[in-house]
């Protein structure tokens, strides 16, 4: 329910209280008028308070009503978008551009199912604000990744059939690539770090391990 919705139902209240000949009431009934002409209209936020029909969780940011203009560059293409500046990367992926290898799973950055890369930097699109983007900033998904690391992981992935229900693993993909693309002989140590916060219902966690060594191996050779 909305600000202007709770302030009628308050005056709905108290008008039944004026009726029965109350003064306070009718004092209280000029403060609510004069809190409603107060109230700003254009810059009004709703906020959603059960998962809507994507199943996109409860009020995980303020939707303003008021749009902008936003323009971000995905997979080399610039795109011009109008949609609220704090409008989580992920939803634009998915609902503005149809984007939908990236993949939503817990809405909080906690589960890594979002990861796409942002100027080369594994990040968690459900937790980035498109505004905070700059047309600069170089926004690669798993449709449009390309390049030696991420053809090594493909083949590896490929090669040691990691992939078990296949939603956890766009987001393991981009954050192996990343892992790979700095660092091609990466240890134990390193595969925990950079893969830690990428979780896998199914477990996979033993064949993820094996493909990024497989895929370093075959970068150095
Ligand atoms: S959906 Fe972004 S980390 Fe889980
Ligand atoms: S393969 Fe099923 S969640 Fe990772």
């Amino acid at each position: 329910m909305n600000q202007s919705s709770l302030l009628h139902c308050a005056l709905d209240r108290v008008f039944c209280r004026a009726r029965a000949g109350s003064a306070a009431a009718n004092h209280k009934i000029q403060s609510i008028a004069q809190s409603v002409a107060k109230a700003p209209t254009g810059q009004r936020t709703r906020r959603r308070r059960v998962p809507d029909h994507r199943g996109r969780p409860a009020v995980p940011f303020r939707e303003k009503e008021a749009k902008a203009m936003v323009r971000i560059n995905v997979n080399g293409e610039e795109r011009q978008l109008d949609v609220s500046d704090d409008m989580p990367l992920l939803w634009v992926l998915r609902d503005e551009l149809n984007m939908t290898g990236t993949k939503f799973g817990c809405g909080i950055a906690q589960c890594g199912a979002c990861t796409v890369h942002v100027d080369g930097a594994p990040t968690r699109a459900c937790q980035t604000p498109v505004g905070m983007l700059t047309p600069d900033s170089k926004v690669t998904t798993i449709e449009g990744v390309k390049g030696k690391a991420a053809q090594a992981v493909q083949a590896a992935w490929q090669k040691l059939d990691v992939v078990q229900c296949g939603y956890c693993q766009s987001g393991q993909i981009m954050s192996a690539i990343a892992l790979l693309t700095d660092n091609q002989n990466p240890t134990d140590q390193d595969i925990d770090a950079a893969m830690d916060g990428n979780v896998c219902r199914c477990a996979t966690y033993v064949r993820i391990r094996a493909a990024i060594k497989d895929a370093a191996q075959t970068m150095r050779a």
